[in-house]
């Protein structure tokens, strides 16, 4: 053996694949000057990659398979679908990311899934305005409050609310169907914090389940069926921001979000208000529905940078 050859050999303590040490041999092979954390970040995903291909044992076909998924879940992805977020919600792996980014003190209001369907820029609205434009569904009247963790309002907070229609889709989805910007709106929390607003009760509806990850739920025996929600997002100026959902405590699926988004303090108290006047104050067929929700804002992390919401572009 020459020179060189030996010197190679001995580079490493896992030269050759086998079956036992194969994470290894592959996470052996990486450079001396791989960024730290991308070192970090690989090495677990091949020993967790590997373990998982030793537990199951795949066919060659079967292999395939998952590469043929993989494949086609990227051919589903245009600027509007985003069908590998879609994957990593209905494996629960967006609400794992998004709870452990998101550790709060106890009390402050939990963050849960932002969705594909958030776009910036909803229509600004003063307290008590209607963002159902296409007057679908039960209506329903919003009230809340922002404070922070020792209760004191917190004046100016943004609430970026934005929700599905009765039929089940949101705008974005039925461009030319629904009117633009239907059931989207942002609000302004007044001295006290308070904001209210009309708008329909949620119901539940499906996540797109006309690709890959529909297909792939449909053969584990799942549904594809959110639990019904109202989305908003609070912003202050030196709190964290909160992106959450509103839950109605009377949805068939709040115990199975085909997304996992569902967290018990997120699901609130929808009343039926069965009072004619009270329904003409607000311009409503009697009855209506009502609900009243608390936020509260943790503060911001020291030197926490500006944080991007990823959503599926508009053009
Ligand atoms: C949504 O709530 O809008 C949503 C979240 C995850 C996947 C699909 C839709
Ligand atoms: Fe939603």
């Amino acid at each position: 053996m020459n020179e060189q050859a030996v010197s190679h050999r001995k580079a490493t303590k896992y030269p050759y694949f086998e079956e036992e040490t194969s994470a290894e041999v592959v996470n052996a092979r990486m450079g001396k000057d791989a960024d730290p954390r991308l070192r970090q970040v690989m090495a677990a995903i091949v020993k967790h990659l590997h373990a998982a291909v030793k537990e199951i044992e795949p066919t060659h076909d079967e292999w395939l398979a998952a590469i043929k998924f993989l494949t086609d879940t990227g051919h589903m992805c245009t600027d509007w679908r985003q069908e590998f977020i879609l994957l990593s919600d209905t494996l629960g792996v967006s609400m794992l990311v998004d709870t452990i980014n998101n550790r709060r003190p106890n009390g402050a209001t939990e963050n849960t899934l932002l969705g594909p369907f958030y776009i910036p820029d909803a229509p600004i609205y003063e307290s008590g305005a209607n963002i159902s434009l296409d007057g679908k569904g039960e209506p329903i009247v919003v009230r809340g409050t922002v404070a922070d963790t020792d209760g004191k309002p917190v004046a100016g907070a943004k609430i970026d609310v934005w929700q599905a229609n009765d039929d089940g889709f949101y705008d974005v989805q039925q461009k030319g169907v629904q009117p633009d910007m239907n059931l989207r709106g942002l609000f302004t929390a007044d001295s006290e914090g308070k904001f209210w607003f009309r708008s329909a009760k949620p119901r539940y509806y499906p996540i797109p389940s006309d690709g890959p990850v529909g297909k792939l739920l449909d053969k584990m025996g799942r549904h594809p069926n959110r639990a019904a929600h109202l989305h908003m997002i609070v912003t202050a100026p030196g709190f964290e921001p909160v992106v959450t959902h509103i839950f109605t405590p009377d949805c068939p699926y709040l115990e199975e979000d085909a997304v996992f988004g569902v967290k018990e303090s997120l699901i609130a108290d929808f009343k039926h208000v069965d009072d004619p006047a009270r329904a003409r104050e607000f311009g409503f067929a009697n009855p209506f529905w009502s609900v009243h929700w608390d936020f509260v804002l943790a503060p911001a992390k020291a030197g926490a940078a500006e944080r991007t919401m990823f959503h599926v572009s508009r053009s």
